[in-house]
């Protein structure tokens, strides 16, 4: 049996279902993969807060006492982009691989800490930062590898699709909806990057980099988000037969990668209209095979630790 010891940044929705996650799956982990995993300390910002799951003693606010305490990987769940890209830069310097679910983090400065990992010669993991617990990272970076992807669509917000479920089946308020949302935990700490597309543009870049190949400017990507979606909207659809989605296209033509999110009326038959709440969907269209869709819970607790200890699992076996 291997064992391998992780360092653990942040205990709120994602990491607290890691801990719960390992917690309720070690022994398959274990089963599976040989692979023993324990969390050597757990990084927080306040140290009273209830954490019915988590043991006490491994709770710290010293970053550096996670970073530094014996620990083989460094999971990253605390969002936001200085600490955050700090934290990691250290992880980095001393050696750890890196699981992170930071999207944000990402998309503005995942070349600089990709760069800085290879020359420390450890990797970083980001399959929980685009679509929870859907393995699409790695569908895209391995199970494709032999294929030209030429288009690619994807609703890739769980808050967002949960709000345009919920207005169009059940004519609920945007704001009612967004509560539930935030209730059940899949809503980012700010909604607004959500509901306005930010989050989904981030998760878009780093798909359509790994799809294309090609590193992609955040700015040439079109935004729109949904707020301004009105009560006539959802009738009109229904009236049609059609759904609102909030879609993230990125297609490669002559012209060259043309990148949006914007909310578009699409017929119930379409791949996109069957995410329904938080779920995410991605449609992939290849030279060698043509469409492909892949549905999964897209946020949210133990989807998204499911996709950190993946990484953590495929980090360890290197
Ligand atoms: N929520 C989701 O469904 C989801 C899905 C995919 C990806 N993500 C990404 O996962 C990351 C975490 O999201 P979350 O929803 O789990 O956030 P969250 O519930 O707000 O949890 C953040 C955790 O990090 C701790 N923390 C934050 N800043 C800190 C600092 N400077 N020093 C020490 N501890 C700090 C907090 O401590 P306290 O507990 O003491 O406040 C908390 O435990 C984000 O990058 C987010 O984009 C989230």
């Amino acid at each position: 049996m291997k064992r391998v010891k992780v360092g653990l940044l942040g205990c709120g929705t994602v990491g607290g279902g890691v801990v719960r996650l390992l917690r309720q799956n070690g022994d398959v982990i274990r089963r599976r993969t040989g692979i023993d995993l324990s969390i050597t300390s757990i990084l927080v910002r306040d140290p009273m807060k209830e954490r019915p799951d988590v043991d006490d003693d491994l709770v710290t606010t010293d970053p550096r006492h996670v970073v530094s305490n014996g620990c083989d990987i460094v999971v990253e769940a605390i969002g936001g982009i200085a600490e955050a890209r700090a934290f990691i830069g250290e992880a980095i310097e001393r050696g750890k691989h890196v699981a992170t679910a930071n999207k944000s983090l990402l998309a503005l400065c995942g070349a600089g800490l990709f760069d800085a990992a290879a020359k420390r010669q450890v990797r970083i993991g980001y399959e929980a930062s685009v679509c929870g617990a859907l393995p699409i990272i790695r569908i895209l970076r391995s199970g494709l590898a032999a294929q030209r992807v030429t288009s690619l669509r994807g609703v890739l917000n769980g808050t967002s699709n949960f709000i345009l479920t919920l207005a169009g089946e059940e004519r609920m308020s945007f704001d009612d909806a967004l509560a539930i949302a935030q209730s059940k935990g899949f809503a980012e700490a700010d909604p607004s990057l959500d509901v306005d597309g930010v989050d989904a543009a981030q998760k878009l870049k780093i798909l359509a980099e790994l799809a294309f190949g090609t590193e992609i400017d955040f700015d040439d990507i079109e935004v729109q988000g949904i707020r301004g979606i009105d009560s006539a909207a959802f009738e009109r659809a229904a009236a049609h037969g059609q759904v609102i989605r909030h879609v993230a296209t990125a297609t490669r033509g002559c012209g060259g990668i043309r990148l949006s999110v914007v909310p578009e009326f699409l017929p119930a038959s379409d791949p996109l209209a069957r995410a329904r709440y938080e779920e995410n969907c991605v449609v992939i269209d290849t030279d060698a095979a043509g469409e492909m869709s892949f549905y999964g819970k897209g946020a949210g607790s133990l989807p998204t630790a499911s996709a950190l200890l993946a990484d953590v699992i495929e980090l360890a076996r290197t």
